[in-house]
């Protein structure tokens, strides 16, 4: 039996719930599998085996429309990124008072994840969306699973375009961008690119999600960090070497680092990690999802004397940090 559309956004509702204020992860699970049955129910795009392409554009690449769903599956990633864009409505609309808040979601992919569940609790008369994505097929999802759940009027506009040059329209005032077009160490796709076209055309007050990105080196060992795995709250020992780059609303692009690394006879791997703070005390820290895991720079064979190694980022078709000592 087909659920009607209330029906649908109760669920909605409930799921939504669990993601915001609900600490065990089975429940959190459940929710995450329920938007997924519903989300893919509604735009016929399934997280399942991926079939379509990915998009190579000059400034790194635009997945799929099933990948793009697949992120919805990252529990702790979806969790975190909507808790943390419910505070920020929250709090910006206590700045703006008597209109609605305009969200500029850049990269929505064919379930605007991090923003549709958030309908549930905030009526369209307090918050619209510009849907923007590269991929048409993704928007037109999206489209779909807007006018299938009734949330048309949330929806300011439908926008097929590559946001590394996107315009914001003149008419509409944007007080909250967000964007996750990410990998582990800002590797392949657009976030710095995007965030460097998007954020100098804001408001000095409106909020960009993720606050802030930092990548830092650290030399790890893989005992150490498989130890951390198998065994329940062992902290692995690494050597913290520096930040490398940090994103945040006073956006500049990254520039060569110079990283001091000291001789070491055990820590030979040179990583890169990732933290993302999505707003306020809502962050993803090492190993929480797939943009925060280790990245792997290279292993330091000769490592018996302090050595200099120098980060510096790409912006190109293929982005990320190269190093070189
Ligand atoms: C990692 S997926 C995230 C999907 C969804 N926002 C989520 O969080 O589950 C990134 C999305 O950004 C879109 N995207 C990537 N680069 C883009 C660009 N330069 N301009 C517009 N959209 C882009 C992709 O097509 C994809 O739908």
């Amino acid at each position: 039996m087909e659920l009607t559309t209330q029906q649908l956004n109760e669920s909605i509702y409930d799921a939504t719930n669990a993601l915001l204020f609900e600490e065990d992860y089975l429940h959190i699970k459940k929710s995450i599998d329920q938007l997924n049955v519903l989300f893919s129910g509604a735009t016929g795009v399934k997280a399942g085996d991926i079939t379509d392409e990915d998009i190579y554009l000059p400034n790194g690449k635009a997945v799929s429309t099933i990948k793009a769903a697949h992120c919805l599956k990252e529990l702790e990633r979806t969790r975190r990124f909507i808790r943390g864009i419910n505070q920020a409505i929250e709090c910006l609309s206590g700045t703006i008072q008597g209109r609605t808040l305009n969200i500029l979601y850049a990269g929505c992919g064919p379930y605007a994840t991090l923003l549709t569940p958030l309908t549930s609790r905030f009526s369209s008369a307090q918050i619209n969306f510009i849907l923007l994505d590269i991929n048409a097929d993704s928007l037109a999802a999206a489209k779909t699973l807007y006018d299938k759940l009734g949330l048309s009027t949330y929806v300011i506009d439908y926008v097929c375009a590559d946001a590394t040059t996107y315009k914001f329209p003149d008419d509409i005032c944007i007080d909250m961008v967000i964007s996750e077009t990410m990998l582990n160490a800002l590797r392949k796709e657009p976030q710095l690119a995007i965030m460097n076209n998007l954020i100098p055309q804001m408001r000095k007050d409106a909020v960009f999600i993720p606050e802030n990105i930092i990548v830092e080196a650290v030399l790890t060992r893989w005992k150490e960090e498989y130890s951390s795995f198998t065994i329940t709250d062992y902290q692995p020992k690494r050597i913290n070497l520096g930040v490398v780059y940090c994103a945040s609303r006073e956006f500049k692009l990254p520039q060569p680092v110079v990283i001091q690394v000291p001789a070491s006879e055990t820590h030979n791997r040179l990583d890169l990690f990732t933290e993302i703070t999505v707003f306020g005390r809502e962050v993803l820290t090492t190993y929480n999802c797939s943009l925060t895991m280790p990245f792997a720079v290279c292993k330091l064979e000769n490592n018996r004397e302090d050595m200099k190694v120098t980060f510096e980022y790409v912006m190109s078709d293929h982005p990320g940090f190269t190093y070189k000592y």
